[in-house]
């Protein structure tokens, strides 16, 4: 296959951006050349030469000569103009936005085919995990049971603190800010959407779904407390956030994101600190285990290469799951075991436990554990965001995946 000279515009030149400009330079075989640099901010120290830098989108959006735009900014709405202008005119682009991607996932779709022009963007999910391409190439005509994982780097890393030096939320939400592992708005992180993104961009990959954000169930772990890691260790679990993708029959799938206990024999217990891991189950390759750096510049700066050196011999997804369109359905009538920490007898009630099976109430907290359907945490997802509680997946086999 030849490869042709790429000609890069890039956007953005902060940690992924500098990671890439980093593994890049390293990668000494490819041909690449980056033309320009758009960034933002006229009055910040750049650690190369200010020639390479513009701040005018225009200056790479109109460039004849730039064949591959690569979108590295963090700002969503701004991400979406730079990289919807560039397919229209014929770019093909690579990205890390998971928002971006996720928010207008079957536009993009839409818009590949229209303008012929092919949109990488393995880094928005998993960050250096492979999964994307993976599900594109190698679960192609797989029979996907489930996908489940943890896709957010920053989250991972507070709960690891939190589990393993019993400091409270606030502390270890500050640390990971200054690893640099949080968003610039870590809400996004501890509430849920980021790893919630990630899970649509994967659901269009594994079912063909491309799912609005909004129609997907998330929880974080924003009000997670120390009663709740303490009664974890008790039983010797580990609480981890955990987006879940998966058939309730042949062609419905239902899905959700929600902290999970994880027992020690599962994949996911040594999945630490910023690492990500991703579990595919399947009917012939069965259980199947990916794990990586899931945030920082040079790991998500590997992804955004691999998928520039896969575009440089034309590389495109293909949507297959999509093409095949096997799955057509998705449900929240699913019932899921969850631990509910909480203080006030009407935000349980609120719940409509189906069944209950453990309960606990102490001066401090109480907790109760039981069946409720996902319609119903649903239902109640906007009044959830001011409760002082705090829910996990018990990921109890039988009751759910
Ligand atoms: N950090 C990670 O580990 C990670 C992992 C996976 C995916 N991602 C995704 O990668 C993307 C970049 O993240 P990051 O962590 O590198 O962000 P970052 O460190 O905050 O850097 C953002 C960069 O975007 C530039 N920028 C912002 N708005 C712009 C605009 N309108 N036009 C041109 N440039 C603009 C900024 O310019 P100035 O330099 O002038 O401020 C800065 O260089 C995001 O979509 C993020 O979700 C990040």
């Amino acid at each position: 296959m030849t490869r042709e000279k790429l000609k890069i515009g890039l956007f953005g030149y902060g940690c992924v951006g500098q990671g890439l400009h980093d593994v890049l330079n390293s990668s000494k075989g490819f041909r690449a050349d980056i033309v320009k640099i758009c960034v933002k901010d006229p009055s910040k120290k750049r650690r190369i030469p200010m020639a390479n830098f513009t701040f005018d989108k225009n200056d790479i959006l109109n460039d004849p000569s730039i064949n591959l735009v690569v979108e590295l900014i963090d700002d969503a709405d701004a991400a979406y103009k730079i990289v919807t202008t560039a397919m229209k005119k014929g770019k093909n682009v690579v990205t890390a936005n998971k928002v971006m991607v996720a928010k207008h996932f079957k536009k993009l779709v839409e818009m590949q085919d229209k303008y012929k022009v092919s949109l990488l963007y393995e880094a928005s999910a998993g960050a250096s995990i492979p999964i994307i391409r993976n599900l594109e190439e190698y679960y192609d005509n797989e029979l996907l049971y489930s996908l489940r994982g943890i896709l957010n780097g920053t989250t991972n890393y507070i709960l690891t603190l939190m589990h393993n030096q019993g400091i409270d939320y606030e502390v270890a939400l500050e640390e990971a800010r200054e690893k640099g592992f949080a968003e610039s708005n870590p809400s996004l992180d501890v509430e849920g959407w980021d790893a919630k993104y990630k899970l649509c961009i994967i659901t269009g990959h594994a079912y063909g779904l491309f799912l609005e954000p909004d129609e997907v169930f998330h929880y974080g772990i924003k009000t997670i407390s120390k009663f709740d890691i303490q009664y974890a260790k008790e039983k010797g679990f580990k609480i981890k956030l955990v987006p879940y993708v998966g058939k309730t029959n042949e062609n419905t799938i239902t899905s959700f994101v929600l902290p999970r206990f994880i027992s020690p024999d599962k994949y996911l217990y040594n999945v630490d600190y910023e690492y990500n891991g991703v579990i595919t189950e399947a009917a012939f390759a069965d259980k199947q285990f990916f794990s990586g750096k899931g945030a920082g510049g040079h790991a998500t700066g590997s992804a955004v290469l691999s998928d520039i050196s896969a575009n440089s011999y034309g590389y495109k997804y293909e949507y297959k799951k999509y093409q095949q369109g096997t799955v057509s359905n998705y449900t929240r009538d699913y019932r899921l075991e969850v631990y509910l920490r909480y203080n006030n007898e009407k935000d349980r009630e609120l719940f409509k436990f189906e069944e209950v099976s453990e309960y606990f109430s102490g001066r401090s907290y109480k907790y109760v554990i039981g069946i409720v359907n996902l319609k119903r945490l649903y239902e109640i997802k906007e009044k959830l965001r001011t409760m002082d509680v705090f829910i996990v997946n018990t990921g109890r086999k039988g009751v759910n995946s």
